[in-house]
């Protein structure tokens, strides 16, 4: 793809938000270890996937993308992968029942495991310790040496990665994930609100499969109706791991993230000449791109021209997490720098990042009226600018967490407490992800009512 580019260039870059490791030979003994493991995920995948996204950038189809803040060592479990990837099923249902073009559904699981801090050290119970940065990375216990960062956790992520992969990928296409199971989805959602209105949607769905049924078109005929494509992806932010999963795809020659189908840069590692964009220049996976209140149209213009010289369609996802009530201020202005470079992206919505608060009973949460809003104003801004909304991308678990305030069944500040278990940003529960998936479908059906009117 990129002439001359290595997958250690970025080493040659400034490096920010990556761990000191304190053993370096521990840290290279990893490396070469991992650089002969299998590939999680292989070029052929990360292509299709960017032959799909091309076309929502075309509004040919639309992008899920959601999961955990932080996948965990301790929380990783069937029944956990089982639930995130059913309520993303149940969301695709219901957007691609809105939207009427196939939803493209892409985990933030199977390698989210490294974030990004706000600060280097953080204060617990009076002392300092050096922050949580994520389990491939350190601990997120209390203690001096939980926090140390440790490089065997990559070989755990590693593993951890290839057992969620290889569960996922029975579940796309063993049976779980038939359409004609649409009813056991709700199956545990029983007491949820949200259910009947899902359960008169899956109805209908079942109505429509009924009738295609009757006129020959079945699971065992039509093999789109018994499996579905899912993909995965996270934030590439650890780049030992990074370069020690990368390859090169036999076919094209071209250097590949084996690391996830799909990785982006995170909001605060996507400085032009930063180690973070140099090495995901280099490889050809479908690329996303956080951009937030600080991101000014020439960073933009810069960093389209860095990450996709070829304007190949479907490489660079636009992730814009602005927070609700200033993406008036903040998206107009990178719809115009885009415009003006003619650049194919697909635009999609995180409204999860610009809203995290402090509650007033101490925990970080995110009103999920904000979470709502931020989606709403983005629909707006592009049906005013007559650009493509293509995506949206949260945080997200099939667990009934209290993680974020609000929704039909209101968790109050004071529910917080009850399960909170995320290891780093408040997440959708089951319910409230169901309930932002009917409003955008509702924005979809909108936007697409509006474009047949206006075609008659
Ligand atoms: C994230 O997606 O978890 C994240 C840290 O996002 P951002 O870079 O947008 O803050
Ligand atoms: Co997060």
């Amino acid at each position: 793809m990129t002439k001359g580019w290595t997958k250690s260039d970025w080493r040659a870059k400034p490096r920010i938000q990556m761990p000191d490791y304190p053993d370096h030979e521990a840290l290279t003994a990893v490396e070469a270890q991992l650089a002969k493991y299998p590939p999680l995920v292989f070029a052929g995948e990360a292509r299709r996937l960017k032959k799909q996204l091309a076309a929502a950038a075309e509004g040919r189809a639309f992008l899920l993308q959601g999961g955990d803040c932080a996948e965990s060592f301790s929380e990783f479990s069937a029944d956990n992968i089982r639930d995130t990837f059913r309520v993303l099923l149940q969301m695709a249902v219901v957007l691609t029942y809105g939207a009427k073009v196939p939803v493209i559904k892409v985990g933030r699981m199977a390698g989210q495991f490294a974030k990004p801090r706000s600060a280097p050290t953080e204060v617990i119970g009076g002392v300092e310790y050096p922050s949580y940065r994520g389990d491939i990375i350190n601990g997120f216990d209390a203690t001096v040496e939980a926090r140390r960062p440790d490089p065997q956790r990559m070989l755990q992520a590693y593993t951890q990665a290839a057992a969620s992969l290889n569960l996922l990928r029975a579940f796309s296409t063993g049976g779980f994930a038939d359409i004609n199971r649409v009813h056991s989805w709700t199956l545990g959602f029983a007491e949820h609100d949200k259910a009947e209105r899902y359960r008169e949607l899956s109805n209908r769905i079942s109505d429509a499969l009924d009738f295609m049924a009757a006129a020959g078109v079945t699971a065992d005929t039509a093999n789109e109706l018994s499996r579905v494509d899912f993909y995965t992806s996270h934030e590439a932010l650890l780049l030992e791991y990074e370069e020690a999963l990368c390859r090169v795809d036999s076919i094209s020659g071209q250097p590949v993230a084996g690391s996830g189908h799909m990785i982006w840069i995170g909001d605060r590692t996507r400085q032009p000449d930063g180690a973070h964009v140099e090495f995901c220049r280099g490889v050809l996976n479908p690329i996303g791109l956080k951009c937030g209140p600080t991101t000014t149209a020439d960073d933009l213009k810069v960093l389209m021209a860095k990450l996709n010289p070829e304007n190949e369609p479907g490489r660079l996802t636009l992730i814009a997490r602005f927070g609700a009530g200033k993406v008036g201020e903040h998206l107009p202005r990178l719809v115009k720098a885009v415009r003006e470079e003619g650049a194919n992206v697909v635009w999609s919505c995180d409204p999860m990042h610009g809203n995290t608060i402090k509650s007033s009973s101490g925990y970080k949460t995110r009103p999920f009226d904000s979470v709502l809003r931020e989606v709403r104003e983005f629909f707006a801004i592009h049906k005013a600018e007559g650009t493509v909304p293509g995506g949206v991308h949260f945080e997200m678990t099939g667990k009934d967490v209290t993680e974020c305030t609000g929704g039909l069944r209101a968790v109050t500040d004071e529910d917080l407490s009850d399960r909170y278990h995320t290891a780093c940003d408040p997440r959708l529960n089951a319910s409230q992800s169901l309930e932002l998936a009917f409003l955008v479908a509702e924005e979809l059906t909108q936007l697409r009512d509006g474009a047949r009117r206006i075609a008659l």
